[in-house]
């Protein structure tokens, strides 16, 4: 499996706090399965940005730990840049590998700032794709999941964190999470692992999840193979999505919007 969202370095923000910790979550994400990670560390403003040259000096120090213990996970570049007006794609953290084209982005959890709907459409005239970080845990999504249908019609991509799907988050960011994953409106999974115990460095659970839940083939896209096109700036088409449904309380679709969109 490969992880986009993850918090590796130590003293970068609120990820591990030494590389031991580091360290103990890279053997935590062998593991688990996973062959490849993403270093997310947040960038709250452009100012973070002065910490590039420490993230990057840290990054080459963790892959020549990862080969001096033989581990077999190798690690990629990014941020998760927290949606600014005038935030910044151009340094070499911003997008993936420095690819110019995907970056993962956060928005504030209790809603979505109004500039982004244009911002976003702009950069996505320009070729570039905003991942959209954990909208499952976002107030106006989980109100109004329909906010999510919009911005993945207007071009942007959704990564899930793996812990909203296993329940980690209590049932209504679960239920938003199958909602997204009913409505063909997740393209990516990934841990947003901050140490080992309650952030962990995990994704099997919920890629077992996901393929009892929607298939093998829906797991396989979403844990390993848009992963792999968004670290390598590759195009990923995504399936339509489908009009979104409300749930009922076990999480299958509610009868009664079932039988109004019968007869609408
Ligand atoms: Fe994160």
């Amino acid at each position: 499996m490969i992880d986009i969202h993850a918090h590796v370095l130590p003293e970068i923000d609120d990820g591990p706090k030494s590389w031991q910790e580091t360290m103990d979550m890279l053997f935590q994400a062998e593991d688990d399965g996973i062959s490849e990670i993403a270093i997310t560390h947040h960038i709250l403003s452009n100012l973070a940005y002065e910490r590039e040259e420490e993230i990057l000096r840290k990054f080459k120090e963790a892959k020549e730990r990862i080969d001096l213990e033989k581990l077999n996970v190798k690690l990629h570049l990014g941020s998760e840049i927290y949606a600014q007006a005038d935030m910044e794609l151009f340094h070499t953290i911003s997008t993936y590998n420095n690819n110019k084209k995907y970056f993962l982005v956060e928005f504030p959890m209790q809603g979505i700032p109004k500039f982004v709907g244009d911002r976003f459409f702009d950069l996505i005239l320009d070729g570039m794709v905003p991942i959209i970080a954990h909208p499952e845990r976002n107030m106006s999504v989980i109100r109004d999941p329909e906010r999510a249908y919009d911005f993945v019609q207007r071009g942007a991509l959704l990564q899930m964190n793996a812990s909203s799907i296993v329940g980690r988050h209590g049932n209504k960011v679960k239920d938003t999470a199958t909602i997204l994953l009913n409505s063909n409106l997740v393209h990516f999974v990934g841990s947003d692992a901050h140490n080992t115990r309650r952030r962990p460095m995990k994704l099997r659970e919920a890629r077992e999840r996901v393929a009892e839940g929607w298939g093998e083939d829906r797991a396989g896209l979403l844990f390993n193979e848009n992963p792999k096109r968004a670290l390598a700036g590759e195009p990923i088409t995504p399936p339509d999505p489908k009009p979104v449904e409300p749930l009922t309380r076990q999480g299958i679709p509610n009868p009664v919007s079932m039988i109004k969109r019968i007869f609408s």
